[in-house]
């Protein structure tokens, strides 16, 4: 089956303070698809979703092309971003600490419907992480950290994503939760979803994955399919370094 890029990225260049945190050549996901980018800590992970979706903590200047649809959206505003479907759900699982599950997930402005595009419902959350519903009258802040990743994705889901990015969800997650989130992954990418996954768990990403990126400061020094790649020495390393801390 030909597999048609949804998100293109080519020749993206991220410094902050004129020092460079990301040289990317170029890195293309299909629908369906997941590809995860591993790395050590400030190998600019975060920074590559971060300029993905033009949102960013601190100031960086970002250079390249971004398509999405085979549309360029590199000028775009985050928030033009997200409403054409580039939705990131960022490190730390944001939600909102004072509303419950309910209305953290009541307040997301959902995008009419399109071609290529499934805008979720509360109920459709609900049925991906039953564990939501259970916890609907429960506020942002009594919630655990896994059960906070599932609202951060639940709310992103309902903003309709053609391309989900997902930076570091199984920190500070029990293993068990990891393989059930990362698992959910597969179910929404054999509906037609494409997830750039970023991973500083390396094993929990190889068991997920369909192709692999590895950054070492900024750059790529390695990719491939995660069958292929899985047994390099570099990955080896890398997922040496994650598990070890
Ligand atoms: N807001 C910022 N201001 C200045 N430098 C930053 C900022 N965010 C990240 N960096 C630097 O950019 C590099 C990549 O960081 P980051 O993308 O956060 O890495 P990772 O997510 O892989 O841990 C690091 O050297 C980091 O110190
Ligand atoms: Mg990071």
């Amino acid at each position: 089956m030909k597999q048609t890029a949804v998100l293109e990225v080519r020749g993206l260049q991220v410094t902050y303070a004129g020092n460079c945190a990301l040289d990317l050549d170029s890195l293309a996901i299909a629908t369906g698809e997941i590809v995860g980018v591993v790395g050590a800590n400030g190998a600019g992970k975060s920074t590559l979703v971060n300029a993905v979706v033009g949102w960013s903590r601190g100031t960086p200047r970002a250079v390249g092309e971004i398509e999405l649809g085979g549309q360029r959206v590199d000028r775009w505003s985050t928030h033009e971003r997200i409403r054409a479907g580039l939705v990131l759900v960022p490190e730390g699982r944001l939600v909102f600490a004072s509303m419950t599950v309910e209305e953290n997930l009541s307040s997301v402005f959902a995008p009419a419907a399109a071609p290529g595009r499934r805008v979720y419902s509360r109920e459709d959350i609900y049925e991906l992480f039953p564990r939501l519903g259970e916890r609907c009258r429960h506020l942002g802040a009594q919630l655990s950290g896994g059960e906070r990743q599932m609202l951060g994705i639940g709310r992103a889901l309902m903003m309709g994503p053609r391309v989900l990015l997902l930076d570091e969800p199984s920190i500070g997650l029990a293993p068990k939760l990891v393989s059930q989130v990362l698992d959910t992954m597969r179910t929404l990418a054999a509906s037609g979803l494409a997830i750039l996954l970023v991973e500083q768990n390396v094993r929990a990403a190889m068991a997920v994955v369909d192709r692999l990126v590895l950054l070492e400061r900024g750059r790529v020094v390695l990719q491939g399919r995660a069958a292929e790649v899985g047994n390099d020495p570099r990955i080896a390393q890398a997922y040496l370094g994650a598990t070890a801390v």
